[in-house]
């Protein structure tokens, strides 16, 4: 078989691909689940192209443990919106359409708005970053986001001398997410961040995982990862983003204030009032394998220690 590449200007018109066309191939790529390469050929579409972010900044605060599978990543959840069991959001948040999607800035800032959020994340240039990911319950993810720095996003909407906290809210409409309409959790899904913690260049907004766009289960189209803390802070499917002078009450402390504190700092040290928090089980790995050692801070004491400074964190947990 000969190969034969063209100059640009030797290709006529209707050799080129459509956009919509090209959308359309991507679209059913991705639901055959096969290679774009193997499917269509290399030279019109790699599989790279398939993929939302192919070109992504490499952090230098990823971490080089392993990668839990992009199944585990996508199958293994909690999104209470779409359901309380694991592979409920999987299940259940199919059919949400995270598109057309805005987000409100209000509160102790100079410059709220409301935002698309093309508009929103256009000035940030997306990062790859991996992460250890520790869930209160026990189990733990390294996973790849593809996001931007939150700090960077605050400096845009220039806080107050007033704000000293971040809140931020998930989206409350019972007929795109139909877990609201059980009240297992008081609606919306709210999380708050101290202004120094939202500020902390490991804080990100994340748009995507695996290089591409974020699946509905892992909280489409903007979520928020703050690698130090308990899974829970990691806010999903996130509306509105508020400035305050006072401490946010969040969703889990609001129904178990002695369960889920408002730092929720990932502390080997401090039990959950009824299991112990100094072990977890790394999601993928076969059931036989020890459990790991859970680490101050996740393992990010290094970046985020000095925040806490003189705390008492049995009490500030
Ligand atoms: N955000 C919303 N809106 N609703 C939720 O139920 N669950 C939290 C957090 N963010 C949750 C949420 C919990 S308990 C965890 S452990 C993580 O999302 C899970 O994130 P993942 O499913 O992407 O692993």
């Amino acid at each position: 078989m000969s190969i034969i590449i063209k100059k640009t200007d030797d290709i006529r018109p209707s050799e080129i691909t459509s956009k919509s066309v090209y959308l359309q191939r991507r679209e059913f790529i991705k639901k055959m689940g096969l290679t774009a390469t193997a499917l269509l050929g290399g030279a019109h579409l790699s599989l790279a192209e398939a993929k939302a972010y192919p070109e992504l900044v490499k952090s230098k605060f990823s971490t080089a443990d392993k990668l839990t599978s992009l199944n585990d990543v996508t199958g293994y959840n909690n999104f209470y919106e779409f359901g309380t069991g694991k592979y409920d959001p999987a299940k259940h948040a199919k059919s949400f359409n995270p598109k057309p999607w805005s987000i409100a800035v209000e509160g102790e800032v100079e410059k709220p708005g409301v935002f698309d959020l093309e508009d929103f994340i256009k000035p940030y240039a997306l990062e790859e970053r991996i992460y250890r990911f520790r869930c209160v319950e026990g189990w733990s993810m390294v996973i790849p986001w593809v996001g931007f720095p939150l700090a960077d996003m605050i400096k845009r909407f220039k806080p107050t001398s007033k704000a000293k906290y971040v809140e931020f809210v998930t989206l409350y409409d019972k007929e795109k997410m139909p877990g609201q309409a059980i009240k297992v959790l008081p609606w919306p899904y709210t999380e708050g961040l101290r202004m120094d913690e939202a500020m902390n260049p490991l804080t990100l907004m994340a748009v995507g995982l695996y290089g591409d766009e974020l699946p509905n289960q892992n909280g489409a189209p903007v979520r928020l990862v703050v690698p130090w803390k308990y899974g829970f802070k990691n806010i999903k499917s996130i509306v509105k983003i508020r400035f305050t002078e006072t401490e946010p009450v969040s969703t889990w402390h609001k129904i178990g204030a002695s369960e889920y504190g408002f730092y929720a700092n990932v502390n080997p040290q401090v039990d959950h009032p009824r299991w112990s928090q100094k072990t977890e089980r790394r999601i993928g790995e076969p059931f036989w394998s020890p459990k790991i050692k859970t680490q101050m801070f996740n393992g990010y004491a290094e970046q985020v220690a000095h925040l806490y400074t003189g705390m008492d964190l049995e009490k500030l947990f």
